[in-house]
C-alpha cells in the first residue's frame, strides 16, 4: 500500500501489465525462483538449474581477459556480431553443414541462444500465428512466442512408462498427432535436439518426418541445437537444416555458453567464443568434454540404479529425468505455499531438496496445464557439475531408500 500525499489508496496496480505477460506465464512465480538456492537449505546441492559449478576452460578465460584489455572489444559491436566471431562460426560449422556459409546473410550473433530464438519469433510471427512445440518444452519458448503474438500449440513426446530401463530415445513423437496439430495458422515447429529436459537426440528418421510435414504445409523450423556438442553413447546429432529442402526453411540456434561451459558470457561480447571456435578442433576440446560429461552422467545413473528407481537414460544434453512416482512423504509435511496446488513433482522436488539436500527441477513446468499429468511423474537432475559434487549428491540421494514405496 503506497502512501502518496497522505493517501493510503492501493497504487500497486495503477498501470496494469499487458495481457501478454499473463499469457507468457511471466506474472506467475516461475520454477527457477521457487527452486532457487535462496529458498532452499544453505547446504543443498544444486542439481536444479542447468549451469555448471566449474569455470570455463582456462584458454577461454584467457581469451576473455585478453579481449577485455582491448579497445575494440570494449565498444559497440557490429550489429550482426563481431566479424572475427562470425568468421570462426563459418569455419567451424561449414564442414558439418556441408555448404559454404555467408557471414553477412546467414550468421547472426545474439546475446545467448535465448535472444536468438526471440529474434526468430520477432522476425516471422504475425498476431495469431501458431507455433508447435514438443512437450516437455524449454520454458523460455512460451514467453518468447506469446510476447510476439504467437500461439503455442503443444504436442507431447510420449514416454515409455512400462519398461524399467528407459532411454531418451523411448520418448517418441506420435506423427499423426503432430499432423493433426497443424492448422492453416501454423507458422513454425520448434525442434530441440539434443533435448532439454529429456536428453532425446532426434533420429534422422524422426527429423525427416518433421521435415516432410514442414515441406507439405510450408512451415519454418526453429531448430534449438544448444546441446549439439553433448551427445553420448555414440549417438549422432543430426541437423535438420542439412536434410533435403530444409536449408531454406530452418533457423538453427546454438549457444557458446553451453559449448564452452560459460553460460554467463552471453556469446560474442568478449570474443572469447571466437577464440574457442578457432581452437576447438586442434585442442580436441569436445572429445575431452564429452568424456567428462559421460563420467558425470554415470554418477547419477549408478545412483538411481542402486536405488532401483526408474529414470530416462539421456543420450544428449546434461539432464536426467528421474521417475519420482515411487517417492513418498508424510501427508502432513509442511510444504510452502509456492509449491502447493502445483503438480506432484513440485512437492517431490521440494521434499527431496529440503530433507535430502539435493535440488532438482519439477518437469511439469515444461508442460501446458492440460498435460501436467505427464510431466509431474518426473524430476530433472542436471549433471553439469564436477564429479565430486555429483558423488556427494549421489551419496545423499541414497537416503531416499527409506521413502521409496516398493510397489510403485
Ligand atoms: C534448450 C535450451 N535452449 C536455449 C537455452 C538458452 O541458451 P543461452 O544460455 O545461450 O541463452 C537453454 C538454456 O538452458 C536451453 O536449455
Amino acid at each position: 500500500m503506497a502512501q502518496i500525499n497522505g493517501s493510503t489508496k492501493d497504487r500497486s496496480n495503477l498501470i496494469p501489465f499487458s495481457s501478454r505477460l499473463r499469457e507468457g506465464r511471466a506474472l506467475a512465480q516461475d520454477v527457477w525462483s521457487i527452486f532457487n538456492a535462496a529458498n532452499l537449505p544453505h547446504d543443498c546441492i544444486n542439481l536444479g538449474q542447468g549451469y555448471m559449478n566449474f569455470a570455463p576452460p582456462e584458454w577461454i578465460q584467457e581469451a576473455a581477459n585478453e579481449a577485455l584489455g582491448t579497445v575494440s572489444a570494449s565498444h559497440y559491436s557490429h550489429p550482426r556480431g563481431r566479424p572475427r566471431l562470425r568468421e570462426a562460426l563459418k569455419k567451424y560449422y561449414e564442414p558439418m553443414i556441408g555448404r559454404t556459409l555467408n557471414t553477412e546473410k546467414e550468421i547472426l550473433v545474439t546475446s545467448g541462444a535465448n535472444e536468438g530464438q526471440y529474434s526468430v519469433f520477432v522476425a516471422f510471427l504475425e498476431e495469431g500465428d501458431e507455433v508447435i512445440m514438443f512437450e516437455p518444452f524449454f520454458d523460455q519458448y512460451l514467453p518468447s512466442v506469446t510476447f510476439n503474438g504467437g500461439k503455442p500449440v503443444y504436442v507431447p513426446l510420449h514416454p515409455d512408462t512400462t519398461s524399467h530401463k528407459t532411454t531418451s530415445n523411448d520418448w517418441v513423437v506420435d506423427f499423426e498427432e503432430l499432423r493433426r496439430a497443424i492448422t492453416s495458422r501454423t507458422k513454425m515447429i520448434i525442434v530441440n535436439t539434443p533435448h532439454n529436459p529429456v536428453g532425446k537426440v532426434f533420429t534422422q528418421t524422426e527429423l525427416e518426418k518433421i521435415a516432410a510435414l514442414a515441406e507439405e504445409f510450408n512451415l519454418l523450423i526453429m531448430s534449438d541445437e544448444v546441446y549439439d556438442t553433448l551427445t553420448f553413447d555414440d549417438k549422432e546429432h543430426v541437423r535438420i537444416a542439412t536434410l533435403p529442402g530444409m536449408w531454406d526453411r530452418t533457423v538453427t540456434v546454438g549457444s557458446a555458453g553451453k559449448m564452452f561451459n560459460a553460460t554467463g558470457y552471453r556469446v560474442g561480447w568478449l570474443e572469447a567464443a571466437a577464440a574457442g571456435l578457432e581452437q576447438i578442433v586442434e585442442r580436441k576440446f569436445l572429445e575431452k568434454q564429452r568424456r567428462e560429461y559421460s563420467e558425470r552422467r554415470q554418477v547419477l545413473i549408478d545412483c538411481f540404479d542402486s536405488l532401483g528407481l526408474k529414470y530416462t537414460r539421456p543420450e544428449g544434453s546434461y539432464f536426467i529425468l528421474l521417475d519420482i512416482g515411487a517417492i513418498t512423504w508424510p501427508e502432513d509435511y509442511p510444504f510452502p505455499e509456492s509449491v502447493k496446488g502445483r503438480g506432484r513433482d513440485f512437492l517431490a522436488c521440494w521434499y527431496i531438496a529440503t530433507e535430502f539436500g539435493v535440488s532438482s527441477i519439477p518437469v511439469s513446468e515444461f508442460y501446458c496445464e492440460e498435460h501436467v499429468s505427464i510431466g509431474e511423474r518426473y524430476a530433472r537432475f542436471a549433471f553439469c557439475k564436477d564429479v565430486e559434487t555429483l558423488r556427494q549428491a549421489a551419496c545423499r540421494l541414497q537416503n531416499l531408500r527409506s521413502v521409496i514405496k516398493t510397489d510403485a
